[in-house]
């Protein structure tokens, strides 16, 4: 099993990137499970998922550790993976972390372990060809264990100083970590020139890098609720979205 995140600043188009290239390789009959590790939850909702059709991990992380205490991810892993996610009508399974639920909680370390403890358990006992990390913005979830062992870490950026930034950052934490390969989607582009200019400030050799434009169907189809690739199938996002699969695809050794 392959395993992929996306990474980078906020609002910057890792949700958006990872439906489509979800969808676009489900369609193609590969089996997917994504994972979204961000307390915003917006994963679900892009593939038109209700809020609340899915039970969270932090919603009920007390019993998930007792189970986990009593049984073990091997024998309570189905079970847990089963009452918490959902599958799609495109055959793609959707787990979400979930939100912390109350003020002063306290941090999401816990529950990143359970998602951690799944993707072992999928990858050891199920059969899905990918499995697609959606994360929260900035470097943070590269400071955890969690990617550790994943074959690519795609980084979104848009062609700005600042976006660079973040994007150089989680780059850098990647290679620490130990991700086999990086590529880089540079979101919004303006210009061509805008991939390589991005490409630079991001310390990434310019063929790692594709481009998508900035396109309003994009934004029309987010609005609508509509998935880009139903909505918009003929968009110049889509068809830059594809180079980016492609890229991702050579970078996993597809
Ligand atoms: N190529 C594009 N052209 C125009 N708008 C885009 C493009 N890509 C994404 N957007 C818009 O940018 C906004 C943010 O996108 P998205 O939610 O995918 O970003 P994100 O990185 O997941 O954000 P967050 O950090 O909050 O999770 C959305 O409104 C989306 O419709
Ligand atoms: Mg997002």
């Amino acid at each position: 099993m392959k395993k992929i995140i996306a990474t980078g600043k906020g609002g910057v188009g890792k949700t958006t990137t990872l439906t489509t290239l979800s969808l676009l390789m489900a369609r193609e009959g590969k089996k997917v499970i994504v994972f979204d590790t961000d307390p915003s939850m917006n994963l679900a909702l892009s593939f038109g998922v209700p809020y609340g059709n899915i039970s969270t991990i932090t919603e009920d992380k007390s019993e998930i550790s007792e189970e986990l205490e009593e049984h073990g991810i091997s024998e309570s892993g189905e079970e847990i993976l089963q009452d918490h996610s959902v599958v799609t009508e495109d055959g793609i399974r959707i787990v979400i972390m979930g939100a912390i639920q109350h003020g002063g909680d306290g941090c999401l370390c816990s529950a990143i372990s359970v998602i951690k403890m799944l993707l072992d358990y999928v990858e050891k006992n199920c059969d899905y060809d990918i499995a697609i990390v959606d994360s929260q913005a900035g470097p943070e979830i590269l400071g955890r264990g969690l990617a550790a062992s994943f074959d690519c870490n795609v980084v979104l950026s848009e062609p700005t100083a600042k976006s660079s930034e973040v994007s150089r950052q989680v780059k850098k934490l990647a290679d620490d970590l130990g991700i086999k390969d990086t590529v880089l989607v540079v979101n919004k582009a303006d210009t061509e020139s805008d991939v390589s200019f991005t490409a630079q400030m991001v310390g990434i050799e310019p063929y790692k890098a594709v481009g998508v434009f900035y396109d309003r169907d994009v934004v029309k189809a987010d609005k609508e609720g509509e998935l880009l690739v139903d909505a918009y199938p003929d968009s110049v996002a889509l068809g830059n979205l594809k180079c980016a699969k492609k890229l991702i695809e050579e970078s996993i050794g597809w």
